[in-house]
């Protein structure tokens, strides 16, 4: 991304910070590790103002982060009630105490041993170090990726693993020189992405009047796409499927059918699913596949069936195939790896 075309970002954020951004809360004062630590893990999918509710309650019950590892995990849990998203109360706990075990109660300074604790991502560990410690290192938390992308107009899928990475290169090329501007530029993205920069109502076309410091720079408002930056990209529904596999097999021919035109597999040969025959030979079930498409989980049950009598009367779309020619066909993956990983019974050979 190049940084041409917008002027001092770094320099205008931390001044807007400054004058516009928020100082009073309750995390902003008596900026131990702990207490940081503990506002970031809670910030990370829950509201600030339920934050500010529930934080001081918090710490009152878990003064210091050894009475939180030393605390019982059902008390951890019913304190956290009502923020959602367990694992991070129950990774909250677990931190606690490998930092009590590996650290003697101190957390790390440096962002990637912050990074190897659990619940404790890079965007997080950046900012405990930063607010904490002073280090300099870059967040780049949703609303920073937001940021970032309306700023520089940068119109991929930030779900993109590219993107991301390149997003990531730029927050920190963009990150202060000066020691002492670190904690204001750092609250700065986030207070900027939070209260003017926000996904649905920014500032620059909400009509409130507000301005905002890059009015003259922003990318994504110069070229009207405010409301496409960043991306949005339709998440698809995935629904899990439960389907047999009929796998009959006669003389050295195993049964497949020819798939119908639409749908999955479309026009592939697989194993017939439904079967309307009556079947009095052993059934062996095979270990469950697991196979994931764009909008189903499949869940495949095999049967074998070694049939001694060849069935008459089968849907035009069966076939019985010479397993020799079974390479010549063409077969939908989870097919192929089965016939290749299976040992199936032949009654041939
Ligand atoms: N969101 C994540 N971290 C935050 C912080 N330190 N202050 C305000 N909002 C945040």
């Amino acid at each position: 991304m190049s940084s041409t075309e917008v002027k001092n970002f770094t320099k205008k954020l931390i001044s807007w910070q400054r004058s516009q951004g928020r100082h009073h809360l309750p995390w902003q004062i008596n900026r131990t590790a702990y207490r940081v630590w503990l506002s970031e893990v809670m910030l990370q999918q829950t509201q600030v103002a339920t934050v500010i509710e529930r934080y001081q309650a918090f710490l009152k019950r878990f003064p210091s982060v050894s009475d939180l590892a030393a605390a019982n995990i059902d008390d951890v849990l019913a304190e956290w009630s009502g923020m959602g998203y367990y694992t991070r109360a129950r990774n909250l706990h677990r931190c606690a105490q490998e930092v009590v075990n590996q650290f003697d109660g101190v957390f790390p300074s440096d962002p990637k041993l912050l990074e190897t604790l659990p619940g404790i991502g890079r965007s997080t560990a950046a900012a405990i170090a930063v607010f904490a410690y002073g280090e300099s290192a870059a967040i780049l938390d949703g609303n920073v990726k937001r940021v970032l992308a309306r700023v520089w107009g940068v119109q991929e899928d930030l779900s993109k693993t590219a993107a991301v990475k390149t997003l990531w290169l730029h927050a920190e090329s963009l990150l202060p020189k000066a020691p002492e501007d670190l904690v204001s530029y750092t609250q700065g993205l986030m207070d900027f992405g939070a209260t003017l920069c926000t996904q649905n109502k920014p500032a620059c076309i909400d009509g409130s009047g507000v301005i905002c410091p890059f009015e003259k720079d922003c990318q994504a408002k110069k070229l009207s796409l405010i409301d496409k930056i960043p991306l949005k990209v339709k998440k698809v529904k995935v629904t899990s499927v439960d389907i047999n596999w009929w796998i009959l097999i006669h003389q050295g021919k195993i049964l497949l059918e020819k798939r119908p035109h639409q749908g999955i597999w479309a026009g592939l040969w697989s194993f017939p699913e439904k079967l309307d025959l009556p079947l009095s030979a052993k059934k062996i079930e095979l270990p469950t596949i697991k196979h994931i498409l764009t909008h189903r989980r499949l869940s495949i049950r095999p049967v074998q069936v070694v049939v001694s009598k060849k069935l008459s009367n089968l849907d035009p779309q069966l076939e019985w195939i010479d397993f020799s020619e079974l390479k010549k066909l063409g077969l939908p993956t989870p097919v192929k790896s089965f016939l290749k990983n299976s040992n199936l019974v032949r009654d041939d050979v």
